[in-house]
């Protein structure tokens, strides 16, 4: 199991039974889950509220140099399809001059790009083509760390004196004989003295790193070539924020902010709970309360947001966050939303079962207890193994795709997608400890086999490496899935799952129930069927939309006066399995695993 669903597991413990104990009901405005009214939104929406964000991971989309790793020139060749697609923002995940030990999120300049993907022509030329077909960039902004040939850190571990020894986070340590000192902290043993306490990186063993020039540890969440910034450090701040301003000024449309959780550790470094047992790394099992989700982060988040908000354009800041509950997530939003206008929903796309009721409660909270933010929800990234296998039972895996992108898409949440998902591109890892790119996969192995299987190359058509290179040898190996899980071969397919991204994305863009209606849920038992529907704001017609999440036929009564619907009968806008194009609202026969997106009065 990976950190990263060690992540979501945790956060998937704590959550509070409100669908059913909450009689159905309809808010005619926002209300907060205090119960006061959220101040209405004057003028009209941002794009962000309502748009589809494509999660791209330059390395895998498209390489035109023949080096056999993607690059920018090869994302602008591919804009035409991204047009087609109707998504509205693209985030590119870090394209900076980096060694590439973590495949760029660990940077050693952050105002350049890495020649591996081009220049910054190239990138400007991006930036001037893709606005021209409306489509926004968003930078990957890695706050938490650098790497350790950035030339602050470079300074900072030259000397303890240094003035830039303090923008990181430096420690002496203590005896290794120490009383309190654990096997876990004597296993790093230097000079007589261990790590200051038993802190661990999220990519296994100590977070404390020895550096025997200064004689002293430093700390990193990730792998050692990353180490921490000291977020405490003024300067730090100043730096960060300045980054952020040159790459605001070339006209980006925001960030998406890396690691956000993670920028502070607890002060006073007291060692973190044991919870038991080893994780994949064969480390001792801690908790992660004392290097994560400390308050002072919050602060950062609104400075950060006063930062993009002296932009005009409605720049937008997107957080990855792996929060415990809905309440966590609020947070993230700030008092008044001053924070992020989008961080990451994770509770909804990451239950990682087709379980009806687990949907239904968290698609309810997020529409009830986030003060009326817009959620972002996302099934898929370049950190987890794609929700066609998470989801997927094998036998009804495209059907089960369809499912998710339709949850992803009718809901009332901005959506984000990982490139390859509108394919349904499986995760592939890599069959031998030899083969493992991701350094991860090499500590982790057989037990956690990285991140590769996630990242492989996007497959465009059938041709030699799916379209993706001429190389003979791409950084990662194409798929045998490309001969026929492939963009070429499913635009010509009607029934294929990126003709239903395609349809569901344009009918959320024309259709105002579905681009800003609320969402309510419209019955708090059924085990098989998820049912809800989107009211129309403007009085039109709502849409109401019905998946059966298992392998038997179903049948459902809708009863939807309660909710102003007086018709009997539904106008079909989206279906498959041959639900029909009309359907009585008192009787709606679905077939397995099909889906009903219909228009109702
Ligand atoms: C984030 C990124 C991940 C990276 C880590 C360290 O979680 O998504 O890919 O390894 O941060 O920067």
């Amino acid at each position: 199991m990976s950190p990263y669903s060690r992540r979501v597991i945790l956060a998937g413990l704590a959550f509070v039974l409100i669908l059913s104990a909450a009689p159905l009901r309809t808010f005619s405005a926002p209300v907060s889950a205090q119960g006061h009214q959220i101040a209405a939104q004057t003028g009209p929406a941002p794009w962000w509220q309502h748009a589809v964000f494509y999660e791209i991971y330059p390395r895998s989309f498209q390489d035109t140099n023949g080096d056999g790793v993607g690059d920018l020139n090869g994302i602008t060749e591919r804009l035409g399809y991204l047009e087609s697609l109707g998504v509205n923002a693209m985030w590119l995940t870090p394209i900076y001059p980096s060694p590439q030990v973590d495949f760029g999120y660990d940077i050693s300049n952050y105002e350049a790009i890495d020649p591996l993907y081009g220049t910054m022509a190239d990138l400007d030329r991006l930036l001037a083509e893709a606005k021209a077909r409306h489509i926004r960039v968003l930078m990957d902004m890695v706050l938490n760390h650098t790497s350790d040939q950035h030339p602050w850190f470079i300074e900072s571990r030259s000397s303890r004196s240094n003035p830039k020894r303090d923008w990181y986070v430096w420690n002496n340590g203590v005896p290794a004989d120490a009383p309190v000192v654990t096997a876990f902290q004597k296993k790093y043993e230097h000079d007589g003295r261990v790590p200051p306490n038993n802190w661990e990186s999220l990519f296994g063993g100590s977070a404390w790193q020895w550096d025997s020039q200064t004689a002293q540890w430093y700390y990193h969440m990730f792998y050692p070539q990353q180490p921490d910034l000291n977020w405490r450090n003024p300067q730090v701040r100043q730096a960060m924020y300045n980054v952020c301003r040159f790459w605001l000024s070339k006209g980006v449309a925001g960030f998406r902010l890396d690691a956000i959780e993670t920028l502070f550790e607890d002060p006073q470094l007291r060692d973190e709970k044991l919870l038991g047992g080893v994780n994949a790394f064969g480390d001792p099992r801690e908790s992660d309360s004392r290097q994560n989700d400390l308050p002072e982060m919050h602060e950062v988040l609104r400075q950060l947001r006063q930062v993009v908000d002296s932009y005009p354009g409605d720049r937008v800041l997107v957080g990855e966050a792996y929060t415990r509950n809905t309440q966590d997530l609020l947070s993230m939003y700030g008092l008044h939303g001053r924070q992020l206008q989008l961080p990451m929903d994770t509770q909804v796309g990451f239950i990682n079962k087709l379980d009806v009721s687990e949907f239904r409660r968290k698609i309810f909270d997020a529409e009830n207890l986030l003060d009326g933010h817009v959620p972002l929800f996302v099934f898929d990234n370049h950190d987890n193994p794609r929700s066609w296998n998470r989801y997927g039972d094998g036998k009804h895996d495209e059907a089960i795709a369809k499912i998710l992108a339709t949850i992803l898409l009718t809901t009332r949440s901005a959506a984000l997608m990982y490139y390859g998902e509108e394919i349904g591109m499986v995760t592939t890892p890599p069959k031998t400890r030899a083969e493992v790119q991701d350094p991860l996969g090499k500590l982790g192995w057989p037990k956690d086999k990285g991140r590769d299987g996630e990242r492989t190359p996007m497959q465009w058509d059938s041709t030699r490496n799916a379209g993706f290179s001429t190389a003979e040898r791409t950084w990662l190996p194409v798929p045998p899935s490309f001969r026929t899980v492939n963009v070429e071969s499913e635009e010509h397919s009607p029934d294929s799952l990126l003709n239903w991204y395609k349809t569901l994305i344009a009918l959320r863009r024309h259709n105002s129930a579905l681009d800003s209606g609320e969402n309510i849920m419209v019955d708090s038992k059924d085990p098989n069927v998820l049912s809800y529907l989107r009211k129309n704001p403007a009085g039109g017609p709502s849409v109401l939309v019905a998946m059966n999440f298992t392998a038997k036929p179903r049948s459902v009564s809708y009863h939807l006066k309660a909710q102003g619907i007086q018709s009997a009968t539904a106008k079909t806008l989206l279906e498959n399995g041959g639900v029909g194009k009309s359907v009585e609202l008192r009787r709606v026969a679905l077939p397995p695993f099909a889906v009903l997106v219909a228009e109702v009065q």
